[in-house]
Parts: structure tokens; C-alpha cells; sequence
């Protein structure tokens, strides 16, 4: 991996095809240092993924596309086995098998349509991020009123998708308008994709935010802070059931208790009506040391047993509305989704 400093990122896309290599901005080194790194196998698109050089499920996903677009220039013989080890790199978001498979599909006609394949799903990723902005801020609007104070986990923003962003982008789109009233980004431990990642986006838009502890979120919500709860999803499966960034169902808990909308952003490329539940849903289990310890730090007695699960699930019952780049899925507190398969769009 060959990386080059970059004194500012302004208008470069997290993930790009550039001189037969992978380009991706390094999410490890956010925010203290704003890099670039040039991936030229697949082994360090993998090693990207995993480490989360490159994390958000659309991202991942176009990453792995671009990952089989360096497959299909190598040795025809191990096309097929790089393809599998690209598309099992993480387990949760489908967007990443998905993709894999999609530009896979091209490989009998040249590496040349494969490429032009994992190009296709790279610009439809920015597509969607205009369209789930739109979509998501006129909701907000239309159940909140103007001015909402929104909290968001994770990181939704351009850093999970290649530009734009999922529920970030929404947050963009009412900042843009004059029409937010603030914002929370929760942390997001153990990696602190909020902290480090949804911080450095809010504050290079010049998006009004605080921080917070994620345990701070239900209590903010049930001390009249926060308008309405905004996210993104990994998996969102066929009965509604959404697959997000650990300490989500914590926020829908939160939200539910206190009478205020739990809204979903997400691509249709992360609309899985394959899987029928989140019990379904296979979750990344991840290194204890992201728990017990921080930046090389340990914050626990060495040898703490540790429980890693990075993503949980929400029940679809929790969850106020779906916004996809191509429709807005109402659900409401307490009522089943059975009737409305979101396979049908
Ligand atoms: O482990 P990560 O950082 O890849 O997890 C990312 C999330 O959980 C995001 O909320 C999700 O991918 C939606 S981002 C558009």
C-alpha cells in the first residue's frame, strides 16, 4: 500500500478507480491526519475493508467492485477465488456481496466491463445520496416541522458512501436549506466512527453539532433535545427489521420511549429482500482489543473477556420510516411490516 499525505481532502471521493489502483480516503487516520491510500491488489483491498480503511456499507461495497476489477487484470485462473475472499470480507452489509457479484458478473466480457461495472455502481451510490437527501429532508420536514434537532450514530456522511452520504446527507441537505436545528453524532465506540469521522464531516460542512457519549443519546431524547432520530443501515431485510452500527437499537429503544421518529436511511443497494429477519442476519463479530483498549491504550484489565458484536438489530416495529433513493417505506410503532415486502419497489 503506497499512500500519499494530502494537505486537504476537499472534493475527493472516499473510494475511486485511478491509474489501475483503488484509491480510497484512510479512515484509520481520520481525523488527525487526512490521507490517501492507493490499493493495487486485492489482498490490500481486503486488508482495507477489514481494518476499516474504507467502512460504510455502500463504500465497502464499491470498494469490493473495484477490488474485482483488479481481480479480473490479474490471473484468469484465480479470478474466482479472489472474487469469494473480496465478497466474505465483512459479513453484515449486503452491499458489499452485492456488488462483488455485480461487477463479478462482467468478467466473461474483459476486465475492461469490469471495471466499467464497479464505475456504474460507484455513480450510482452518488446518485442515491442526492436522491435519499431529498427524499429524507422533505420527511423530516413533514414530521418534525422546521428546524428539527436530530441525532445520528455512526458515520452516514460522504466517508461511508463515495460522495454525499445516507442519513448524513439528509443532515446536509436541511443545513443547506437553513432549515436544521441541530445536530447529535454519537460517538459510536469502540471504533468511534462518530467521533472521529461524523465529527470531522459536521464541522468541515459547518453543520451546528455536539457530541455525545452513546448512553447519553436515550437521555437527551427523553429530556425533550431531540427532535427526531436519524441513521443509516448494513442490511435492511425483507420484514423491515434494519441491521445498523452497534448501539442503534439502543437509539430506537430511546426514541420509542420517547415519542419521537426513528428514521432509516439507506440505498435500495442495502435493501436485502433475500433475508426474511434480522435474526437472518449474520453480525460481524470483532476483535476484543477494539473494546479493551483505544489507539494503543488499554482502558481494561488486561485479559477482560470481551463481547465485540459491530452491528445489532432493530425490529421493524421500532422503526418509524425506511428512506430509500427511491421511496419512503412508513412503518409505525407496534404495527407488523408483513403486509408491505420491500421487495416491491
Ligand atoms: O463498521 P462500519 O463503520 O462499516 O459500520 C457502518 C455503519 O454501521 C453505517 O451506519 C452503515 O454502513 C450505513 S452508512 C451509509
Amino acid at each position: 500500500v503506497s499512500s500519499a499525505a494530502s494537505s486537504s481532502l476537499a472534493g475527493q471521493p472516499t473510494v475511486a478507480w485511478a491509474d489501475a489502483a483503488v484509491v480510497i480516503i484512510d479512515q484509520t487516520a481520520l481525523p488527525g491526519t487526512e490521507r490517501l491510500l492507493r490499493l493495487t491488489t486485492v489482498r490490500e483491498v481486503i486488508d482495507a475493508v477489514q481494518r476499516l480503511a474504507v467502512r460504510g456499507a455502500p463504500a465497502i461495497g464499491v470498494a469490493g467492485a473495484f477490488g474485482v476489477a483488479l481481480a479480473a487484470r490479474g490471473p484468469a485462473g484465480s479470478f474466482a477465488a479472489a472474487v469469494e475472499a473480496l465478497r466474505i470480507a465483512r459479513p453484515t452489509a449486503v452491499n458489499l456481496a452485492r456488488a462483488v457479484d455485480r461487477a463479478a458478473s462482467q468478467f466473461p466480457a474483459g476486465p475492461g466491463a469490469v471495471l466499467a461495472e464497479a464505475e456504474r455502481i460507484a455513480a450510482e451510490e452518488v446518485a442515491s445520496s442526492d436522491a435519499m437527501a431529498r427524499l429524507g429532508a422533505a420527511l423530516v420536514i413533514e414530521l418534525c416541522g422546521d428546524r428539527a434537532r436530530l441525532l445520528t450514530h455512526c458515520n452516514t456522511g460522504a466517508l461511508a458512501t463515495v460522495t454525499g452520504g445516507t442519513a448524513l446527507a439528509v443532515v446536509f441537505a436541511l443545513h443547506a436549506t437553513g432549515r436544521l436545528g441541530g445536530v447529535v453524532a454519537s460517538e459510536t465506540r469502540p471504533l468511534l466512527q462518530g467521533a472521529r469521522l461524523t465529527a470531522w464531516e459536521l464541522g468541515r460542512a459547518g453543520v451546528p453539532f455536539r457530541l455525545a457519549a452513546d448512553g447519553a443519546g436515550p437521555f437527551l431524547m427523553a429530556r425533550g433535545e431531540i427532535d427526531a432520530v436519524i441513521l443509516g443501515a448494513d442490511r435492511v431485510c425483507a420484514n423491515g427489521d434494519v441491521v445498523n452500527k452497534i448501539g442503534t437499537y439502543s437509539h430506537a429503544l430511546g426514541a420509542a420511549r420517547a415519542g419521537i421518529p426513528f428514521l432509516v436511511v439507506a440505498p435500495e443497494s442495502t435493501v436485502d429482500p433475500d433475508t426474511a429477519t434480522g435474526a437472518d442476519v449474520v453480525i460481524e463479530d470483532r476483535d476484543p482489543a477494539e473494546v479493551t483498549g483505544f489507539g494503543g491504550i488499554a482502558v481494561a484489565p488486561a485479559g477482560t473477556p470481551v463481547a465485540n458484536p459491530a452491528f445489532d438489530v432493530t425490529p421493524h416495529d421500532l422503526v418509524t420510516a425506511i428512506v430509500t433513493d427511491r421511496r419512503v417505506i412508513r412503518l409505525s410503532i407496534g404495527q407488523s411490516m408483513a403486509a408491505v415486502p420491500l421487495g416491491a419497489t
